[in-house]
C-alpha cells in the first residue's frame, strides 16, 4: 500500500520522463487538483490542451473534456485516468436527435455546449462552454439559434441576448439538485455574503443569484479584495481552490448534494496507473474530429 506522498512522487517522475501534462477541472478531489500542472474551467482547459505540445496530456475531467482536448490538440495522445468518467448531460442528445431538430429548423444555426459528444460537436455550427455562451450566441448574425443539450445554459442565454432559443431538453443531474431554498437559507445566515451560481442551475436558482459564472469566474470573483465571504453554487470540488487561494475568506457550498459522481471517479492511484500504462487513450475518427475541431476553433477564435 503506498501512501499519498510516495504516488505524487511517482506521477512526478514519469510526467517528466513522459514529457506529459496533467490538467485538472475545478470539479476533481482535491488532492488530484494538487498534483495538477493546470486546474481551470472547461475554456481554460481547452485552451491549454490547445497551447500544451505536450506528448502526453493527462486529463482530469470527464470524457467530453478530454474528447475536446484530442481534437484541438492531435498531436499529444490524450489519456482519461478512468474511462467511465463521463457526463450524463452529453449523453442526453446523439447527433441523430440532433439532425432531427434541425430539420424541423432549417436554417437555424446549432450552438452547442462543449459538454456533448464529438458527434455532437460535428453537426453544430458553434461551440460555447459555461464561461463564454453568451458572447458566442451574441456574435451571431441570427436572431432564432438552437442550443443544445443544457436547456438552463440555454434558458440564461436567451435572457441574457434577447434572442429566441430552441432548446433541447438536457441538463446536468448534479446542479438541479441545487434549489432555490438552498441559496435563501445562506442567504438569511450570511446577510454580507454574495451569492454565485453556474448557469446550469435553473432559472429559478439564478434568479436569486447575484452573480452567474463559470467554475474559473467563480475563482476570479473570490479573488476580488472586497470579496470576504461567498456563497458558492456549484459542484463541491471548487470550494477545495476556494479555500486554499484565498486563505481568511469564508466560502459556503450551497448544497452538499451537489456532487457530480463522475469527476470523482478519478483517483491519484487511476493517474499513476494511467502515466504507467497510457490508458485509457480518448480517440475520435479522422473525419469527426475534423467537423468537430471546426466548431471548437469558431469558438476558440472569439476573444473572452
Ligand atoms: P465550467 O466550464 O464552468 O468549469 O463547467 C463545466 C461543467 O461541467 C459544469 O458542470
Ligand atoms: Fe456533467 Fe454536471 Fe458533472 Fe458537469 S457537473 S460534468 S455537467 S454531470
Amino acid at each position: 500500500m503506498q501512501n499519498n506522498t510516495d504516488i505524487t512522487a511517482r506521477i512526478n517522475a514519469l510526467k517528466k520522463e513522459k514529457n506529459a501534462v496533467i490538467l485538472v477541472h475545478n470539479y476533481q478531489l482535491g488532492e488530484v487538483q494538487d498534483i495538477g500542472d493546470f486546474v481551470g474551467d472547461s475554456l481554460e482547459l481547452a485552451q491549454k490542451a490547445a497551447a500544451t505540445g505536450a506528448k502526453l496530456i493527462v486529463f482530469c475531467g470527464v470524457h467530453f473534456m478530454a474528447e475536446t482536448a484530442a481534437i484541438i490538440a492531435p498531436g499529444s495522445k490524450v489519456i482519461l485516468p478512468d474511462s467511465h468518467a463521463g457526463c450524463p448531460m452529453a449523453d442526453m442528445i446523439d447527433a441523430a436527435g440532433l439532425r432531427r431538430m434541425k430539420d424541423e429548423l432549417p436554417g437555424r444555426p446549432v450552438v452547442c455546449y462543449v459538454n456533448s459528444t464529438a458527434e455532437v460537436k460535428a453537426e453544430s455550427d458553434i461551440c460555447c462552454t459555461s464561461a463564454n455562451a453568451v458572447k458566442v450566441v451574441s456574435s451571431l448574425p441570427d436572431d432564432e439559434i438552437i442550443f443544445v443539450p443544457d436547456q438552463y445554459l440555454g434558458y440564461y442565454v436567451q435572457q441574457q441576448t434577447g434572442k429566441h432559443i430552441h432548446f433541447w431538453p438536457g441538463y446536468c443531474p448534479t446542479h438541479a439538485r441545487i434549489l432555490p431554498e438552498h441559496i435563501l437559507e445562506l442567504k438569511s445566515e450570511h446577510p454580507n455574503a454574495p451569492a454565485v451560481v453556474h448557469p446550469e442551475c435553473r432559472p429559478e436558482v439564478t434568479a436569486v443569484a447575484d452573480e452567474v459564472l463559470s467554475t474559473g469566474g467563480m475563482i476570479r470573483f473570490a479573488q476580488r479584495p472586497e470579496i470576504s465571504e461567498l456563497i458558492v453554487g456549484t459542484e463541491m470540488g471548487i470550494i477545495h481552490r476556494l479555500r486554499k487561494e484565498n486563505p481568511g475568506k469564508r466560502f459556503y457550498p450551497v448544497s452538499e448534494q451537489a456532487v457530480c459522481p463522475n469527476m470523482k471517479l478519478i483517483t491519484l492511484d487511476k493517474i499513476l496507473t494511467a502515466l504507467e500504462t497510457e490508458s485509457h487513450a480518448v480517440s475520435v475518427t479522422e473525419e469527426i474530429a475534423d467537423r468537430a475541431r471546426l466548431t471548437i476553433e469558431r469558438m476558440l477564435a472569439i476573444k473572452a
